[in-house]
């Protein structure tokens, strides 16, 4: 017997979906990044580690050590909030950034991905609102939207976030009656800004949320990953109460373990727990087991050295390509992480302006990207964490032919009559760097 249903050729349940699964878009330039993965193309788009840094054969050998000698454990189910070795383990990596906590504060979650979905699953009701910055994580705002909440962006400088716009938006939101639940913040290195929270602002800001009853969510993979000096200290090594806490082992160590983790206050790390345990009953036990090994036994400071050392190099490379080839425009400086934020000239457009960049063999994430509200569009974020410093040389020399295509064409348009100018309500601070050094 058939059931009767409409939907479409294509999707025959197409008209089933739950109501939330609208916010489950895919990104208008996902098929562009299937050209783009070619490797003739320079690809400064994708926030991959470069893994390769690794010792793999070393962690090949505790691979093998903990199936060998804790074998029938690393395959079974383990516990929901993760295993207690790792969980003190990872009070040691969060001391570095001056946070103390307890084991029992800390759950461990498939990637710090994860941890954001369940913060989002246990406060986010549909048209509730996340306040987060100006760009924020591509990421989290997809699972904002897929609990179709609404996200309000605060503008950024170069030290972060702005506190007193965060203040204004604050009140307007609760003029219009709307409920405000989160407040989400990438104070390090930011993705894709590349600016960090200055130390006095990350205390303004913890006074905002305090007195205005906002829960903040502190996510931060990439504060371990400095060039010249550390970071202000966490925001939640100032506050216990008020902020979820999230780290991970994606860019200190490896994404492909996916752990990472969430530090919570009790009572939202028991109702963590629950959230993890109806999602995916325990976190892989032998990642686990096999991080918890490196990090009691292997030089995981050391490790986290190279990775800066080598992202360093790499984020100068970027720099004074960008200095050499493309001297007019602006971007950030990131004193650390894996992005730069470039600003195109008034009238551009960074997403039209991709299908020309892969076809010169460049790619990069366009500036939409990173707004749930389309805005954007002058910007794009550069990563470099991965390709070589000559690499990065080529592709930002590649993408400089293209935007001087782009601007001459704009320029032809703009003399044959007015042109509609592009929006673009971001204010992310971004320096303009001096005349181009000599680099023939
Ligand atoms: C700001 C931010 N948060 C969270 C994540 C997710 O990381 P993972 O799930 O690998 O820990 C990323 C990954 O790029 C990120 O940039």
């Amino acid at each position: 017997m058939s059931i009767p249903r409409e939907g479409t050729t294509l999707d025959p349940w197409y008209d089933q979906y739950a109501a939330r699964t609208a916010g489950l878009s895919g990104s208008e330039v996902r098929s562009l990044f299937a050209v783009a993965s070619r490797p003739e193309v320079v690809s400064l788009a994708g926030g991959m580690p470069f893994v390769s840094a690794l010792p793999l054969e070393a962690i090949g050998a505790r691979m093998e050590r903990v199936m060998a000698e804790r074998g029938a454990t690393a395959l079974q189910y383990g516990a929901g909030q993760g295993t207690p070795e790792l969980r003190e383990r990872i009070l040691e990596v969060m001391a570095l950034e001056g946070i103390h906590a307890g084991v029992d504060d800390v759950v461990v979650t498939t990637g710090s991905q994860q941890a954001l979905d369940l913060v989002a699953k246990l406060f986010l009701d549909p048209g509730d609102v996340v306040l987060a910055e100006s760009p924020s994580y591509v990421g989290a705002l997809g699972i904002f939207r897929s609990y179709q909440a609404e996200v309000a962006h605060i503008p950024m400088d170069a030290d972060g976030m702005i506190p007193a716009a965060l203040t204004e938006r604050i009140q307007s939101l609760r003029a219009a009656g709307r409920p405000i639940k989160l407040l989400y913040l990438i104070p390090n290195f930011q993705n894709p800004g590349g600016v960090t929270l200055s130390s006095e602002r990350r205390l303004e800001i913890i006074d905002i949320a305090r007195s205005n009853g906002i829960l903040i969510l502190e996510d931060n993979p990439y504060g371990l990953l400095w060039f010249d000096q550390a970071p202000p200290q966490a925001m939640r090594s100032v506050d216990s109460d008020g902020i979820v806490y999230l780290g991970s082992f994606s860019k200190t160590f490896a994404p492909g373990f996916r752990v990472g983790w969430a530090l919570a206050p009790h009572g939202i790390r028991e109702k963590l727990v629950l959230a993890a345990e109806a999602s995916i009953l325990s976190p892989s036990a032998i990642n686990q087991m096999v991080i918890s090994d490196y990090l009691s036994s292997a030089d995981w400071r050391g490790q986290i050295d190279v990775f800066r050392g080598l992202y360093r190099e790499r984020r100068d490379a970027m720099i004074d390509a960008l200095e050499h080839y493309l001297p007019d425009l602006s971007w950030t400086l990131p004193g650390g992480g894996f992005y730069v934020w470039l600003t195109l000239s008034d009238g551009l457009d960074a997403k039209g302006m991709l299908p020309r960049a892969v076809k010169e063999l460049v790619a990069y994430t366009p500036g939409t990207a990173f707004f749930a509200d389309g805005d954007g569009r002058r910007h794009l974020r550069l990563a470099f964490c991965y390709p070589t410093p000559t690499d990065i040389r080529e592709g930002i020399r590649r993408l400089a032919s293209v935007v001087r295509q782009e601007q001459e064409l704009l320029e032809t348009f703009a003399a044959t009559g007015p042109i509609d100018a592009v929006p673009d309500a971001l204010q992310l601070g971004s320096r303009v760097i001096s005349p181009p050094p000599n680099l023939s």
